[in-house]
Formats: structure tokens, sequence, C-alpha cells
């Protein structure tokens, strides 16, 4: 079945991915790509709607990012955001102007509820003195909600046929439409979570103006993926190198569903996994596991640790592992001779990330899983996650029946705790982190669960990646009545929405207390625990 789409068309603003995470949130499928995107092309995809992403520029300026008349004039709707409903008006005869202050942070916003973008948004205002603005074309906005601004340029004066449908103290124009054309323009960033009722318009936009019937929901996917994989194998053979991540593991079982046996999935235990993770991958994807699929489990340990032996500096670890990790694969790839199939667990942000999608190709390289191995002897790829956000996957997953632990597992790096000991990599310290970090995982989400049980939400302080790493650094201490002499623990928790930014999570002080004594009498070779309370930028979020 055909999805119904929606183009996000990306002008290069930081939020083009989250505001397509929120269209699909309305159970509405949809797809980024540069605003250099032909319009042939967009026409061809028969898009139900459009929606213009912010961006950098100004619209005014030589040289900055804009469209053509005729992407307006498909019959088609389209919404703009920030930048795009600038541009919006900037390409149809409106004007744009700097401002004279910067519209920045939550601000009040009154709406006009009665319009079909803003319909059931805010609430009745006659409490807050409404600011005098004065424009044509302005709407009676009585209601009041909360919005996130950013923006130095103001729309000063609309294009024929538009009307402002949402104003602040600021900005005569916090939102505008022409009916009529079917187009429409929001200033501030209802994408966000700091405008609440954000979803709200948004889903004002792709499911009552542009009608979609808000059919993009997991249960389908697999349903209609798992008759698209079957078609394209046939009775082929396929291949998965299976990490135990969400990804890996999420298409292992959308493949074992789709074609059982003709599947093989082999897994490499490097040795640097966290303590059981090895065993938990064998006991779900195993023979004793649920799914009839063939599983090769490689017990690579003593290598990897005979290879890092001496090793010190963080990129050659990096190096060395990821190597490592081909040659073993390669060994094992060549026992099972020549497959049909590939399996890949590229998922939509790589797709966006690497430059295919979107406009704005934000390049992680070390976190790429790099090119496809030309060891393998194989003749298609099968990437059937790749059009899916993280939390679409984890929903997928959920489906086919994977357990809620490995389903919303934090994110773990490829090189495993290779990168979470400083120094040099033994099978010693490996055990000690590994010891030292599950019983610190297991506090924090004791309290985590403790503190939702008592508050009905989460934990302010809620993590979204914590983990033990070890220093290598060893010091004095006393335990009993003897010295010792041993290695300090570093426990790290951080909060982050993407990873490129992070600020380390007020964990409560007593729970890093019991973390303390609990890493210091449980683990042997332990006589301090360090927490970690750096930001990234400077630090990163792993050691090295
Ligand atoms: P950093 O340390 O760069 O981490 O602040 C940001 C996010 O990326 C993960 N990370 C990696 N993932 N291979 C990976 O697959 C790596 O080499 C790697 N280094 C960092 C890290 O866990 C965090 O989520």
């Amino acid at each position: 079945m055909k999805e119904e789409l929606i183009l996000v068309i990306d002008f290069g603003g930081q939020y083009n991915q989250l505001v397509a995470r929120r269209v699909r949130e309305c159970n509405v499928y949809c797809e980024i790509y540069s605003y250099k995107t032909d319009i042939e092309k967009i026409k061809a995809m028969n898009p139900k709607g459009i929606i213009l992403t912010g961006g950098p520029n100004s619209c005014y300026e030589d040289g900055a990012p804009t469209y053509s008349r005729e992407l307006f004039e498909l019959g088609v709707p389209v919404l703009g955001l920030c930048y795009g409903a600038q541009l919006m008006q900037h390409v149809l005869g409106g004007k744009v102007e700097r401002a004279t202050v910067r519209e920045y942070g939550k601000t009040e916003v009154f709406v006009n509820a009665d319009t079909a973008l803003m319909a059931g948004v805010g609430q009745a205002s006659s409490d807050i003195p409404m600011p005098e603005i004065s424009m044509e074309g302005h709407k009676d906005n009585k209601n009041h909600t909360t919005c996130w601004m950013s923006h130095f340029d103001y729309i000063s004066k609309l294009a024929p046929g538009f009307i402002s449908v949402a104003h602040t103290a600021d900005c005569p124009v916090a939102a505008a439409m022409n009916k009529e054309e079917n187009l429409y323009g929001i200033q501030f960033h209802p994408e966000v979570l700091h405008t609440p009722e954000g979803t709200k318009m948004l889903f004002n936009f792709v499911r009552n103006i542009c009608g979609c019937a808000g059919t993009w929901r997991m249960d389908s996917f697999v349903e209609n993926t798992v008759k698209e994989i079957r078609e394209k194998v046939g009775d082929g053979k396929v291949l998965l190198a299976l990490s135990g991540g969400v990804d890996s593991s999420v298409l292992a079982a959308l493949l074992a569903k789709a074609i059982g046996k003709q599947l093989t999935c082999v897994f490499v235990d490097h040795g640097l996994l966290r303590k059981n993770e090895g065993d938990e991958v064998e006991a779900i994807f195993g023979p004793k596991g649920s799914f009839d699929i063939n599983f090769i489990r490689v017990n690579a340990q003593e290598r990897y640790y005979a290879k890092l032996a001496g090793v010190e500096e963080p990129e050659r670890k990096r190096k060395i592992i990821g190597e490592e990790f081909i040659r073993v694969f390669e060994e094992e790839a060549k026992k099972i001779g020549s497959v049909d199939f590939l399996a890949q667990g590229t998922i939509y942000p790589d797709v966006v990330e690497s430059g295919l999608g979107g406009e704005s190709a934000v390049i992680k390289s070390h976190h790429n899983v790099g090119g496809l191995p030309d060891f393998v002897d194989f003749k298609d790829i099968v990437e059937p996650l790749r059009n899916l956000f993280k939390d679409e996957v984890r929903q997928a997953g959920l489906e086919l029946g994977l357990p809620e632990f490995l389903v919303y597992r934090q994110p773990f790096p490829g090189p495993g705790l290779g990168i979470r000991i400083i120094g040099e990599v033994t099978g010693e310290k490996v055990k000690i982190v590994q010891d030292a970090d599950y019983i610190y995982r297991e506090e924090v989400d004791k309290a985590l669960k403790a503190y939702k049980e008592e508050h009905g939400v989460d934990a302010p302080w809620m993590p979204n990646q914590y983990f033990a790493a070890l220093s290598n650094m060893r010091s004095v201490g006393v335990m009993g009545d003897e010295r010792t002499y041993d290695y300090a623990v570093v426990v790290r928790a951080v909060r982050t929405i993407d990873f490129m930014t992070a600020e380390s999570a007020e964990i409560p002080f007593s729970v890093l207390q019991t973390v303390m004594s609990r890493i210091i009498n449980e683990v042997r070779g332990v006589n301090r625990v360090f927490y970690d309370l750096t930001s990234k930028p400077p630090g990163t979020i792993e050691m090295e």
C-alpha cells in the first residue's frame, strides 16, 4: 500500500528532523528533501502537503535558499515554519525585514482558534491584555498559548490574500494563512516541545488541511514490510551482522518474521560488551530463543584483548576494534559461503545526516558504519528500517515482540567498553568496568522507577545515557586496616536531545552514595568513585 506523503523541504534548519518526527507522530508518513530538489521531482512524488522548515538565513539576502513561486501554485497545501513562513511571504509579494528586537525563547502568542490551522489551540484570554497591533488583514485573536520563538527577521507586510492568524507583543504575524490558496505560515517553532500546542497545529495541517487519513502506524509498517522483504528476497539467503543494539535487533526480528531460516545472524562478542550482554543477545536470538533463524555467536574476546594489549591511544583502539570486527565477520562469512543479500540496519537519521535526505548535513563520521563490506559475497542489500526514526524502530521492535529492556536500551558505542577504559584495555579492566557499570545502572534504574511510582512522571534528572567508565588512575586508599592502591571508577550521566551537546544529569546525591559504596564493596580493584560533571562541550559523552 502506498503511504500518503508529506514532504518536508529542508532549508538548513536545525529542527528539520524534529519537524518530520512530529508529523509522523500524527500518523502521517513524511520525507525530508533539500530545497534544491527539482519541482518536477516534487510533483512526481504527489505529496498531500508540503512543509518548509526553518533555516539560518535571511530570505531577502542575495543567495539565500529559496524556492520558485511554482511550489506554492501546485494546488497542494503548503505550511512554512519560521524561515519557511518568511520565505513564503517574500516569494509571494509580502515583506520581510530585520526586526528591532530579536524574539527569542518562550513567548505568549495570541491565536485565532477559528481558523483551520489554529483550531482548538489556546485558551480564551480575557484576563490578558491584548497587545496593540495594527496591521492590515489582522485577525481578532482571542486565545493565547505559549510558543517558542527564535528569529531576527519579521513579516512586516503580508502577501496578497493572507491574513494574520496569530501574533505576539512584538510580532504582528506569528502565523498567517491564505485560505483560498491553502497556504499557511507559522513564524515560531511548533515542532519543539517548548511550544506545548505545536503538535496540535501540525496535526491541524497534516490531518485536517491536507486531509491525510493517518495510516502510518508501526503495526501496518511491520505487516507491509514483511511482505516487501519476502518479495525482494524470494528464496534467497540473507546475512546480518547482529550487534545486539536496538537497530540490528529490530532488523533481525523483522527479517526473522519475514524469511525465518533464510536469515543468518552473526553476533560477534568482542569482550567489550556490558555485563551479561552477550548471553542476553543469545537468549533472544539463539537456538533457545523464539526466533527460527540461524544464529552464530563468535566468542572473540581473547582475540580482541590480544590485539588491544599495550595500545593506549583512543583512535588507535577504535581502529583496531573496527578492523578486528571486519576480520572476524569475514571469516564467518567465508564459512557461510555466498549469500544473496546483506542486511543493514540503516535508519532515517543516517540517511538524512549523510546528506541524502535533507540539507543540514551533520556527519558524525566516527558513528557511521562506513560503506559496505567488500569482503562478503552478496548481490544486493536489504535495508528495511531505512525510512524509520529511532522511536519508530523501537515501536516496530515492540510490535515484533522484542522485550522492552532491549527496545529501550540506551545508546552503546560500537567499540563498547574499549572507549570507556582509559588507556590500555585488559580482560581484568573490562571485568571491573562491567561490574561497576552494572551496579550503577541498577541503582539509577531503581531510583528512576521509584520516582515515577511516587510522582507519576519521569524524574526531571532522568539521563539519556549513563554508564561507568574506568579511569586509568590508581590511588591510595584504606580498606579495613589495609592500605590499598586501586583504580578509580568514573560514573557519568548526561541529559541530551541529540547527543551533540549534553549536560551532566543531577543524579540525587543519595543514589550516588549508594552506588559508590556498592562499587567499592562489590568490585575488587576499585577504591574510589568519581562523578563526571562535565558538559559537552567541552567534554564528550564518552571518555575517549
Ligand atoms: P561523544 O563521546 O562523541 O558521544 O560525545 C556521542 C554519542 O555517540 C556515541 N559514540 C559512539 N558510537 N562508535 C559508536 O557507535 C563510536 O566510536 C562512538 N563514540 C561515541 C556515544 O555513546 C554517544 O551516544
